[in-house]
């Protein structure tokens, strides 16, 4: 990952930082002979091998009094041995006259009389005569190369974590081959004191979508799994936070190869994952205190958790309880099992009312009833086709009996039955079941229950947390304890994070190739519209009115008609909204298509019922609605959307009009950015970045741009700063007045240099909020207002402060507009490259003090 900068546009903190880090990089690798072994040598039985910085062991041991002897990996200096790896597990030696070592391009367990227990097998890979060696990581992994290659863990030829035992360590990949199907890669030891082969198996299911499952092997019964990736998160664990950073990846390496990894700081208390012998999937953390493993968390816990509690085409929902069950509105008990239904024995599961219509033609008149927040059933079925015609497809096919599109993911049916899927009070998937036409009226969507029986039932949910939620909970907390760890370290620590953050961006880059954008006619749309109806006019934008509309088919639309002063070509102008169609992302609100025809020029983008952002933040009664959490949701989506824009899309686009009314939300008010490539399509030449023609709206607007019409990424970290504000404050930045403020940033600057920041607070959640983050929000937000376009932080840096909680940041510092010189002028239009090329350093930015 080279980066390319221009010194000149480095303040000396950035260079600092940067000395920095290169510096650890290079000390980083301190091997020391101890944690090698060599081609022909041994470790004996009592003789260990210990990691560069004396974080894991390997060696031999025993367990209980037993006098089986296993080489494994262990972690060092923890009094009770915490094994973490065993290579004999099934073959143990039973005297202590074993040997662990390197020969013939593998390694080798033997006992005195040279039987061997255990082979890596390597040899046909290693290649016959190369000198090799093996090496154990500070990762807990241990590689066998060449000696060239010593310590290097993308060119090993044999890696330990490709062989786990039963426990996953953070930062190792874990890879899959997607077409073998399913891999059941960690087996539960037998007992406690039994490392061999147990009852029990965890891996990943990559059907539909990828998700991880255990498995009771003797059966071959499911008992836990995660629920679906969702190119963030697993589904079944909606509490999960989607950190860019930090947490639990699964990473397409081609079409048939994945990886998963969860991606932790190497400074933070240890943490390992583990499916225990007696088939919990545990998460443990280790407290320095006591010396002892906290379970953090333990898996399946009871309730709906259970695999498949309620059944096919059952529904579990936690808050219900005891009555855990219910069928699927249009389902009944099954009467097979209606009598253990009634007693709380729902495996039976529940019917159809009336079954599907069916016919060969693929008219029928069958609905769909849409069940919000839900793990996704299990066994789905990934079709190639874009959201809009998914429903369709699952019409077609006589046996499917729901869908659901995820954004990223793309279009998931099911057929035969819907197994395990519980209900969340938040989060999860929207569930589209097919039912016959007369049970479409008898049962009314989930959302209109879920209004009535909105219960706190945080307790009770938390109970419910998966393992990964969990631990990135935990992570957080972590954070708290190493405040003044400084971030450098951290980020030298976990190179691989920063690797990993590129791969994925990689990878959203890549994913939309998508199908055609399709173009409308403006009959169409006009007749969709109701011929443009007042009733229909959704709102009016900078470029044009808004309307709703809903096609032929149901899909409701949201339909831009824009003014006719673009001064752009035909061409060019379908060329700009094939490119802008491309730009997908879960923050961005998605083109549906287009519409050119003379003059008449529309976009066609997916409707929102939620409208926007202002509509709820700057409505006295609406804003209500808007807890803390949800507001912190949408700050990091906004923050992501934006630098997808910045960094990630294609087209490197600058919003230059990002506003509360531009950040649309989805039904679980997800914020979606819209109006994005407007610039760009109305903009005229991008690569000037000295535009005559000011888009925005002033209060949002950068002093620079403002004033003098000059645009970079910093501009939007201005606006998004500026959001942040009112977003946290619940006011509106140009109709602020306080007693000796005008606007609501000379507010906040006046009350951050009284040190009393959390008066911003909105006082509706002042007192329900999480105030270590909005805290955090309001610097954050400070940074990104600051005059001097150089020293805001890029959105990367941003969407890292947000992350990570109590990384300590920089002071803000409140400049005159007016003493920007030309020269610096000159910096932030460089800064625009080195934002582009180089995520590290803008990474580094952040770390000064
Ligand atoms: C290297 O290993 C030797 C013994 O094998 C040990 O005495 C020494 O402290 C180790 N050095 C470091 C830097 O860990
Ligand atoms: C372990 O080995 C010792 C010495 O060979 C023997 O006396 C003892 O019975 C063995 N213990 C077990 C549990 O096999
Ligand atoms: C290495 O392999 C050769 C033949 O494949 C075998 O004869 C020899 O015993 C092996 N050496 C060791 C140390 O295993
Ligand atoms: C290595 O190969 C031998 C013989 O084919 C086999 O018995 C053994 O299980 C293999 N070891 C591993 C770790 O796969
Ligand atoms: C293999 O590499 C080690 C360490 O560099 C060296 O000591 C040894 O002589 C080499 N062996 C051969 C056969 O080249
Ligand atoms: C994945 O598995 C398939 C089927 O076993 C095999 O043909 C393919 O070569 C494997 N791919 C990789 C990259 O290992
Ligand atoms: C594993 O399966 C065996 C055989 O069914 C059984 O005896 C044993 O109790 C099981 N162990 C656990 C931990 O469930
Ligand atoms: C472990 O648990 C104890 C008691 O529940 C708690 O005080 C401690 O902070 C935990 N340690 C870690 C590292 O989570
Ligand atoms: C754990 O405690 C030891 C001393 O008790 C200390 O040296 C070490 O730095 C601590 N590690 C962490 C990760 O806090
Ligand atoms: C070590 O493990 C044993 C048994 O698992 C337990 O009783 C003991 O308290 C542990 N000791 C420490 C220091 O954790
Ligand atoms: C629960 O009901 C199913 C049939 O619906 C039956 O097979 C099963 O034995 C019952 N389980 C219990 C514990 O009663
Ligand atoms: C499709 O088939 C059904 C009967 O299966 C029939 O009623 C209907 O008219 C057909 N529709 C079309 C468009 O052919």
């Amino acid at each position: 990952m080279g980066f390319t900068l221009t010194s000149k546009t480095l303040t000396n903190l950035q260079i600092i930082s940067l000395i920095l880090l290169l510096h650890s990089l290079s000390v980083f690798p301190q091997t020391n002979t101890s944690s090698r072994i060599d081609q022909d040598q041994v470790i004996r039985d009592g003789e260990t091998l210990v990691s560069p910085q004396q974080i894991f062991e390997l060696g031999f041991f025993r367990l209980g009094n037993s006098n089986s002897t296993y080489v494994g990996i262990w972690y060092y200096g923890i009094p009770n041995r915490t094994v973490a790896w065993v290579a004999n597990r099934d073959n143990p030696i039973s005297d202590d006259s074993g040997v662990f070592r390197l020969g013939n391009g593998s390694l080798i367990v033997s006992d005195r009389n040279g039987v061997v227990y255990w082979s890596s097998n390597s040899s046909s890979s290693a290649g016959s005569n190369s000198n090799l060696t093996s090496m154990l990581m500070d990762s807990g992994n241990l590689i066998l190369t060449t000696v060239q290659n010593a310590g290097d863990d993308s060119n090993a030829i044999w890696r330990s974590c490709d062989h786990p035992t039963d426990t996953y360590l953070p930062n190792l990949r874990v890879y899959l081959n997607i077409s073998r199907g399913i891999s059941r890669e960690f087996v539960s030891w037998r007992t406690p004191d039994d490392p061999s082969r147990g009852n029990y198996s965890m891996g990943v299911d990559p059907q539909g979508s990828p998700q991880v499952v255990v498995w009771e092997d003797r059966s071959n019964r499911r008992l836990w799994r995660t629920g679906h990736w969702n190119n963030q998160i697993f589904v079944g664990v909606p509490q999960m936070r989607s950190l860019l950073l930090l947490g639990f990846r699964l990473v397409p390496v081609d079409s048939e190869v994945m990886y998963f990894i969860f991606n932790y700081p190497t400074s933070n208390p240890l943490v390992r994952f583990l499916i225990q012998w007696n088939g919990f999937v545990q998460q443990l953390t280790y407290d320095n205190q006591t010396s002892r493993w906290n379970v953090s968390l333990s898996q399946p816990s009871s309730g709906c958790e259970e695999y498949n509690k309620c059944g096919n085409f059952g529904v579990c929902r936690t808050s219900n309880s005891p009555a855990l069950c219910s069928c699927m509105a249009g389902f009944d008990p099954n009467p097979a099992s209606r009598d253990q239904w009634n007693s709380g024995n729902w495996s039976g599961g529940c019917v159809r009312r009336t079954q599907m219509e069916c016919s060969s033609n693929g008219t029928t008149s069958d609905g769909f009833i849409r069940h919000t927040d839900v793990k996704l059933p299990d066994f789905a079925d990934l079709i190639a086709v874009s959201s809009g015609d998914c429903e369709g497809r699952c019409l077609q096919n006589c046996s499917c009996d729901a869908y659901a599109y995820l954004s990223g993911v793309g279009c998931l049916i099911w057929s035969g039955s819907l197994v395990d899927v519980e209900r969340f009070e938040q989060g999860g998937e929207t569930l589209s079941v097919r039912v016959a036409n007369s049970d479409l009226v008898s049962g009314s969507s989930s959302k209109g229950v879920s209004k009535t029986i909105v219960i706190a039932i945080s307790v009770t949910a938390a109970v419910v947390l998966g393992v990964l939620a969990l631990l990135l909970w935990r992570y957080r907390k972590a954070c708290g304890k190493t405040k003044n760890a400084p971030l450098v370290s951290e980020m030298s620590n976990g190179q691989d994070i920063s690797v990993e953050v590129s791969e994925q961006l990689e990878r959203e880059r890549k994913e939309y190739d998508g199908p055609p954008l399709p173009v409308f006619s403006s009959r169409a749309l006009e007749a969709a519209t109701d011929g443009f109806a007042n009733k229909n006019k959704l709102g009016q934008g900078g470029f044009g009115p808004v309307h709703k509309g809903i096609l032929p088919g149901g899909q409701e639309i949201a339909v831009k008609r824009l003014s006719k002063s673009s001064g752009q070509g035909l061409e060019e102008f379908k060329n700009e909204m094939i490119m802008i169609a491309k730009l997908q992302h879960r923050n961005l609100v998605r083109l549906v298509g287009y519409c050119i025809e003379g003059e008449e020029r529309m976009l066609v983008y997916e409707y929102m019922p939620n409208k926007s952002l202002d509509s709820f933040l700057f409505d006295p009664v609406k804003k209500a609605e808007l807890d803390w959490k949800t507001r912190f949701m949408i700050i990091e989506g906004i923050a992501r959307g934006l630098l997808y824009l910045h960094r990630d899309s294609r087209l490197r686009i600058i919003h230059r009009d990002l506003k509360a009314s531009n950040i649309l939300l989805d039904e679980q008010m997800n914020p979606k950015i819209s109006d994005f490539g407007m610039a760009r399509i109305f903009g005229g030449n991008q690569n000037e970045a000295n535009t005559n023609r000011v888009v925005g709206t002033y209060g949002y607007m950068s002093p620079e741009y403002a004033m003098e019409g000059l645009f970079s990424v910093k501009s939007d970290v201005y606006s998004f700063g500026v959001l942040l504000l009112e977003i946290i404050s619940g006011h509106r930045n140009n109709s602020f007045r306080s007693d000796d403020s005008t606007n609501l940033i000379r507010h906040a600057w006046k009350l951050w240099k009284e040190g009393k920041p959390e008066e911003l607070i909105d006082p509706l959640i002042v007192d329900s909020c999480n105030r270590t983050e909005a805290l955090q929000c309001v610097h954050v937000a400070m940074l990104c207002v600051q005059s001097s376009a150089i020293q805001r932080p890029t959105m990367s840096s941003v969407v890292f402060m947000l992350e990570g909680e109590n990384t300590s940041l920089p002071q803000p510092s409140e400049l005159d507009i007016t003493s920007l010189s030309s020269t610096e002028m000159d910096m932030i239009m460089e800064g625009r490259e080195i934002n582009i090329s180089s995520n590290d350093v803008t990474i580094t930015e952040v770390s000064g003090r």
